[in-house]
């Protein structure tokens, strides 16, 4: 199945979350309203949520706690994303100038804390202790996550490094988001486990392919700036392979280009062409099908089903999306 198939599978859910999520920011003070509505009303593919409803299905669950669930992922999603846009001082995010652009930074971050103080709100109002605790020790990770990102330069990442930092920030809201769908349905803890696995591989999976699309001019349709983490000076993997497997007059090059004041369209466009010469995007794409081979791994533990095989195809998808 195509991801808008296995979309559509859960379309109902999707637009009652998508009803909530819209409902839920309105609030009597306009900047706030408009920053959260601006974000939130771009779409994005709800990919979390989606992850939450199948997590749950997957355990026969067909109750309504997950609605609320989803939400809250969502919303967490969204307050990183306003955060990690001032972060990367990013100026597109969903194909339209990202809130920090239009309204500033400082408001950027506090709808971001308002969010994030939503989460935690309605998570006391779905009075699940499990639930709770995941999402709190997901939280730390990520903030983890996106702090360490910050303290290395090209001088000190390497892969292992790169691996430790996109696990926190990244891939422990996919595996959140899976085994919170498992939890409501009262699924047996092994099962919560391999589901949570699974999410940690498809969310490292996530990444590295983002982290790849940052630099496939021709191929990525996310919606965001090309060559935007060069620029901030973010070493993924795809630079991590480049400056492993260049010449050394070209290792010296994208090292000058590291450290010039401002990092311009051309020296993005001169990675680029020297990532294609020495495969490193692919070299990613193939780190990132390693990770899917894995969650598909993970899934062969648990009980055959339609959801058993989206959660596949999502696997799937993963390494083949350019969106
Ligand atoms: C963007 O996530 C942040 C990353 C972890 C790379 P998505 O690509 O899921 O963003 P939306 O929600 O679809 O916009
Ligand atoms: C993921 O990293 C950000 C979060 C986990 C919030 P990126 O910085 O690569 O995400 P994008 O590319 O801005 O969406
Ligand atoms: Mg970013
Ligand atoms: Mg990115």
């Amino acid at each position: 199945m195509s991801l808008n198939q296995i979309l559509d599978y859960v379309a109902d859910d999707l637009s009652e979350i998508e009803s909530a999520i819209l409902h839920h920011i309105q609030t009597d003070i306009p900047i706030l309203t408009n920053v959260a509505e601006h974000i939130l009303a771009a779409g994005g593919k709800r990919l979390r949520p989606a992850l939450v409803l199948l997590g749950a299905k997957l355990f026969g669950y067909d109750g309504k706690e997950t609605i609320r669930a989803a939400q809250i992922i969502e919303y967490l999603h969204t307050a990183t994303l306003l955060h990690d846009d001032v972060v990367d001082n990013a100026d597109m995010r969903r194909s339209q100038k990202t809130a920090c652009r239009i309204w500033g930074n400082e408001a950027s971050v506090l709808v971001g804390d308002y969010l994030f103080s939503m989460v935690f709100y309605m998570l006391t109002e779905l009075k699940n202790l499990e639930v709770l605790k995941t999402m709190s020790d997901t939280t730390t990770l990520m903030a983890k996550g996106e702090l360490l990102q910050l303290t290395h330069s090209h001088e000190s990442m390497d892969e292992d490094k790169y691996l430790e930092i996109i696990f926190n920030k990244t891939a422990c809201l996919f595996a959140s988001a899976l085994k919170i769908g498992a939890i409501i349905a009262n699924a047996p803890d092994e099962s919560q486990q391999k589901l949570y696995d699974y999410g940690m591989a498809i969310g490292l999976a996530f990444q590295v392919v983002d982290d790849a699309l940052d630099y496939m001019e021709e191929e990525s349709k996310t919606g965001k700036s090309i060559g935007i983490d060069l620029q901030e000076r973010k070493i993924t993997l795809p630079l991590i392979h480049l400056l492993n497997s260049a010449s050394p007059e070209d290792k010296a090059r994208v090292n000058s280009i590291l450290a010039a004041e401002i990092i311009t369209d051309e020296h993005v466009h001169e990675v680029i062409q020297m990532m294609k010469f020495y495969d490193s995007t692919m070299y990613a794409v193939r780190v990132a099908q390693k990770y899917t081979n894995d969650a598909q791994i993970y899934l062969k533990a648990l009980p055959a089903s339609p959801i058993k095989q989206m959660l596949n195809d999502i696997a799937n998808f993963i390494v083949i999306r350019h969106f």
